[in-house]
């Protein structure tokens, strides 16, 4: 087979990324990243590990049957049962894919305390099970990096005998380095019987800081498929991040000529959504999809990029879906220009949901002096709906130096107002009492996340609560001017999801079985 140029990408966002501990997404949340991945063009999506939970199980299955053109698969260690579970799951796909591992380093072959040979059958078996059941299977040494060469091209030509089609080569622990990366899989692909019959792929963590790189060299030495996450989201330093393996094959396109499908102008609203339902804000200066990407402030940078923009800026903000403009609309704009505005950014709402938004954002134009359009996608993510149970009707919070900070706070549950005052320490935390007193629940606050939006003492703020109770959790965002303002709607909002998922399972049921009209 001759080698293409074309480099698939290959997200692992749902599933390693949701491994980073305090990552946990909720279904509804899965569904919308993994269609988001599907619409910018990733080719293949990791959803998740059907095996390890019924959520995850049911998560990959959904995903699998709403998948438009990527490939949908599914994590299974190296034995029939995770296998079969893995299939049982991918298989309403349009494109399925079983996805099989096994460590196979000293240290990780010492965990099952097999013998190479042990390994080396196991791996036979489980890859020639999983091709029974689907004709697309991925196969990977894990700590591949740290396996000895020679036993790694021994299970690698296994693996593609039993007929796996794509191999998977992880950097487990992040520890090799691009020169290395790029000779271990040139060396498989001229040491194995077969290996140009399928395609090899790179699996980088980012340890040491060099998984982007060891990506890409990787893809110098043949690799043909990129194992990434949004934002680099992962366990410990996490995983290859997309953004920065497509953005860097596409600049940098005169020495490294390869190409992807990405649609590179949804990696901004992806980003910014992966961050606010992982809970995993992006750091300034993260590379591409940072708030400081774009942002000059030295003299020198401010006067270079007047006179052109290419002194001091490799791609245009533009590339990644950033227009950085203000908004050209005012108060007095209409549906429709919101509607178009709303479509450049990406946005295809349904009339309902751009009634909503065009409610927040007259609200919006009323207070604040410009209208970006980050605080606009702010608007888009805020998911109060007009069947909520719990609505904020007001709130005044009494803050200073003087403690304790109170809040007065009046809620409509039900339709019915309901009245409080509660203190606290500090003004979110008496704005949560307050809440806590009209509707007293048992759900734990797991995450609660501020940022600013845009610029500027009037920017929006955008709060993100998090909540379990049960084991169901739930997630709630909003944006305001007032960040207390947007912390009691963030956290009413993760209310009523977790209201609207125990009504699913439990009908009749309130959070903790203690309603505001019990107590
Ligand atoms: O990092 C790793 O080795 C993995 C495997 C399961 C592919 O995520
Ligand atoms: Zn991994």
């Amino acid at each position: 087979m001759t080698q293409s140029n074309d480099v698939l990408i290959f997200d692992t966002t749902l599933r390693d990324g949701e491994q980073s501990p305090g990552a946990t997404m909720t279904h509804d949340e899965k569904l919308e990243i993994a269609e988001m991945l599907d619409d910018m063009g990733v080719d293949i999506i990791e959803a998740g590990f059907p095996i390890a939970s019924e959520g995850d199980f049911q998560a990959v299955s959904d995903i699998a049957k709403l998948s438009k053109s990527a490939t949908i698969c599914g994590l299974s260690r190296a034995n029939y049962k995770d296998i079969d579970r893995c299939w049982e799951a991918v298989k309403h796909a349009k494109s399925p894919r079983i996805h099989t591992f096994i460590g196979t380093s000293p240290l990780h072959r010492a965990i099952p305390n097999l013998t190479m040979d042990e390994m080396a059958e196991r791996i036979h078996d489980t890859v020639t099970h999983a091709r029974n059941l689907c004709d697309n299977v991925q196969w990977s040494p894990m700590d591949a990096t740290r396996t000895e060469w020679d036993y790694l091209c021994r299970v690698v030509e296994i693996a593609v005998k039993a007929g796996a089609t794509t191999i998977n080569i992880p950097d487990t622990v992040g520890y090799t380095a691009p020169r290395e990366s790029a000779d271990l899989i040139r060396n498989l692909i001229a040491t194995v019987p077969g290996a140009d019959e399928v395609i090899f792929a790179t699996h980088c963590h980012n340890d040491l800081g060099m998984a982007t790189a060891n990506s890409l060299a990787a893809v110098e030495g043949g690799a043909r498929q990129i194992e990434c996450t949004i934002n680099g989201l992962g366990e410990r330093a996490g995983n290859t991040a997309l953004e920065e393996v497509v953005m860097a094959l596409k600049v940098r396109n005169d020495i490294m000529p390869y190409s992807t499908k990405i649609d590179t102008r949804k990696i901004m609203n992806i980003s910014r959504r992966v961050a606010t339902v992982s809970g995993f804000a992006v750091q300034y200066n993260k590379a591409i999809v940072g708030k400081n990407a774009f942002a000059h402030e030295s003299g020198i940078h401010q006067d270079g990029m007047l006179k052109n923009r290419e002194t001091f800026e490799v791609m245009k903000p533009e590339d990644i879906g950033l227009s950085g403009t203000s908004l050209p609309l005012g108060k007095h704009s209409g549906r429709a220009a919101l509607r178009a505005k709303l479509n450049e950014l990406g946005f295809d709402l349904a009339d309902n949901q751009l009634n909503d938004v065009f409610v927040r954002f007259k609200d919006l134009a009323d207070r604040k002096k410009e209208v970006f359009d980050d605080d606009l996608m702010a608007l888009v993510y805020q998911n109060d709906t007009e069947d909520d149970r719990l609505k904020l009707k007001s709130l005044r919070v009494v803050c200073g130096t003087e403690g304790p900070q109170q809040a007065d706070m009046v809620m409509v549950v039900d339709g019915a107002d309901v009245e409080t005052s509660a203190t606290g320490d500090g003004p979110v935390d008496a704005t949560f009492n307050a809440v806590k007193a009209i509707f007293p629940h048992g759900a734990r606050l797991q995450l609660y996340q501020v940022s600013a939006v845009t610029e500027g003492t009037d920017a929006q703020a955008t709060v993100s609560v998090r909540m379990e109770e049960d084991g169901r959790i739930a997630t709630g965002q909003s944006a305001d001017t007032d960040t207390v303002v947007a912390s009691a709607k963030a956290y009413i909002n993760a209310l009523n999801r977790l209201l609207v998922r125990r009504e699913k399972s439990e009908p009749g049921y309130d959070v903790k079985g203690v309603s505001y009209k019990d107590t």
